[in-house]
């Protein structure tokens, strides 16, 4: 049998296009790791690929047709280059599984949420199975010669083979990607993903079965994982979990809770910014609150979504708590930290969702004074407890309900931004701005997004901005440290 593990004889070139939420991110970052260790080249341009891996998401139905729409695009391309592979996996993969594969579908092979460490396999199995089959045209034959090259090992055993290439459901072998070898584009900015899957249920929600129940990392290993990240020049690292306040509820007794691994996480030089997602209402902890109001590493944003105003309407998403003791936490939280801003998340149009629930989602967002909202359209998902109820909100509904909530978030996301006008913050620089080149883009510790004249070293820094105006998204400010001081840690010395 062919090592599907060892290093490539000439490249393979892989584009990933990632869909969803920071878990997703992270995988395609740990993905790329992997494959890059291999010998893969990953591409951003898709045209330019052997072979394109789709990292999907299910929340909402928009984000599947994205990806379906993607996907027969690219096929089309295929009349040039058959020898392309086209591969799924994420939450749709492990949702839809063989489903995926034949008939309309596009698809080479399906790689479930805990098949990762399949991918290379799947891909070169694939590829395999492509490369046989093309005809060589003067467009595909340099790339076929190559291909010729790296995938020698495996033709015999995998062109011929009429398996169908499909990997979901639990991973009994235990094995999994090496996270420590995600490949970062910041690398001075990190996700660590502190548990896998979920346990709640929320009604309205595939994520429990698009990635199974919740299952804790090791805290010994997570803190190995920040240690080496901040050794590396790392200084703002985002844990990630379903629900991290019920981190380490399923390890063995005597192992860390969610806020004493994130006190220790805390104490590692080198961090300076922790931010974490999601903290579910339903148990966050005093010890938590407390912890974030001492510990000043930890950024003052905090995701804490509700989902609906309507207690009604939070008992059918199975969410487990009312609008009272919502704000009973965030009273607390707000108690503890006044500088604090928090986001949320809101449904509207769940199945039964009247006017008046809706009104109460409004009165509750206006109390809370949110600095920022994601807000979505119901959308029923097949499986879940509430794709049994009726999706009754007519569509129009929905869009007026969504635009009205917007409208209110908008008004109070631009007055967060304009209190901080006149101040001085400090501002993890990210980047270039998206729309000015020119400018740098930073954040501060609320998240909220800044845009000032500065020189490109600043890059990975934090810097002191102050900030002068403010658009409904963005602070405009200034910085008097125009330069960075010293080498970035990435940089070569040659740069
Ligand atoms: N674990 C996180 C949420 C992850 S999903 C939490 O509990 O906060 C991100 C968001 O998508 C959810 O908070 C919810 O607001 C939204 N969402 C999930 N399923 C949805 C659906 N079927 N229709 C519309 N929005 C949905
Ligand atoms: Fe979905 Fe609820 Fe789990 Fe969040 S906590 S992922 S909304 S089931
Ligand atoms: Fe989407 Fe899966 Fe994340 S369904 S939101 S990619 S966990």
């Amino acid at each position: 049998m062919a090592d599907f593990s060892a290093p490539l004889k000439a490249p393979i070139y892989v584009c990933l296009l990632t869909y969803g939420c920071q878990m997703n991110i992270l995988d395609s970052q740990i993905l790329s790791g992997n494959l890059t260790r291999q010998g893969f080249v990953v591409v951003d341009d898709e045209t330019a690929a052997d072979a394109v891996l789709f990292i999907t998401c299910s929340v909402r139905d928009l984000a599947e047709r994205k990806v379906l729409g993607k996907a027969g695009k690219l096929n089309v391309k295929r009349n040039r280059r058959p020898e392309v592979v086209l591969g799924v996996t994420g939450c749709m993969a492990e949702l839809k599984g063989e489903s995926l594969l034949g008939g309309k579908n596009v698809f080479d092979f399906v790689a479930g949420t805990h098949k990762r460490h399949l991918i290379p396999e799947l891909l070169l199995r694939a590829l395999c199975k492509r490369a046989a089959a093309a005809e060589v045209t003067a467009v595909n034959a340099e790339a076929l010669e190559r291909l010729g090259i790296a995938l020698s090992p495996y033709m015999d055993e995998c062109a011929p083979s009429s398996e169908r290439l499909f990997a979901v459901g639990r991973n009994e072998s235990g094995e999994g990607p090496d996270e420590l070898e995600a490949m970062r584009p910041r690398p001075w900015q990190a996700f660590v993903e502190i548990m896998r899957g979920c346990s709640n249920f929320c009604s309205y929600c595939v994520v429990p079965y698009a990635r199974g129940p919740e299952v804790s990392r090791p805290a010994e290993e997570i803190l190995k994982e920040l240690e080496t990240l901040a050794g590396s020049g790392c200084v703002e690292v985002t844990l990630l979990g379903q629900n991290v306040n019920s981190y380490g509820k399923d390890l063995p007794k005597g192992s860390l809770s969610f806020p004493e691994l994130l006190e220790k996480a805390a104490k590692i030089e080198g961090l300076k910014w922790l931010r974490f997602v999601t903290s579910n209402p339903q148990d966050i902890s005093d010890d938590l609150i407390a912890l974030m109001a001492s510990e000043k590493k930890i950024c003052r944003y905090l995701h804490f979504p509700l989902q609906s105003g309507s207690n009604r309407i939070l008992k059918m998403m199975n969410r487990k708590y009312t609008l009272e003791q919502y704000l009973e936490k965030v009273a607390k939280l707000k108690a503890a930290m006044p500088d604090l801003w928090l986001a949320g998340d809101l449904i509207v149009g769940f199945p039964g969702e009247t006017l008046e629930d809706f009104q109460a989602t409004l009165a509750a967002v206006e109390k809370i004074d949110y600095a920022n909202n994601f807000l979505f359209k119901y959308s029923e998902r097949p499986g879940t407890a509430a794709a049994r109820l009726k999706d009754d909100v007519p569509l129009e509904e929905k869009k007026r309900r969504h635009a009205e909530l917007m409208a209110l978030q908008g008004r109070l996301t631009h007055e967060h931004l304009k209190s901080l006008v006149g101040t001085t913050q400090e501002v993890l620089v990210e980047g270039h701005s998206k729309r000015n080149r020119d400018v740098l883009q930073g954040r501060t510790t609320h998240y909220a997004n800044v845009v000032f004249e500065g020189d490109p070293s600043l890059i990975g820094k934090f810097v002191p901005v102050r900030m002068e105006s403010a658009t409904p998204l963005t602070l405009y400010g200034s910085c008097e440290r125009l330069t960075g001081e010293e080498k970035l840690t990435n940089e070569k010395e040659t740069s």
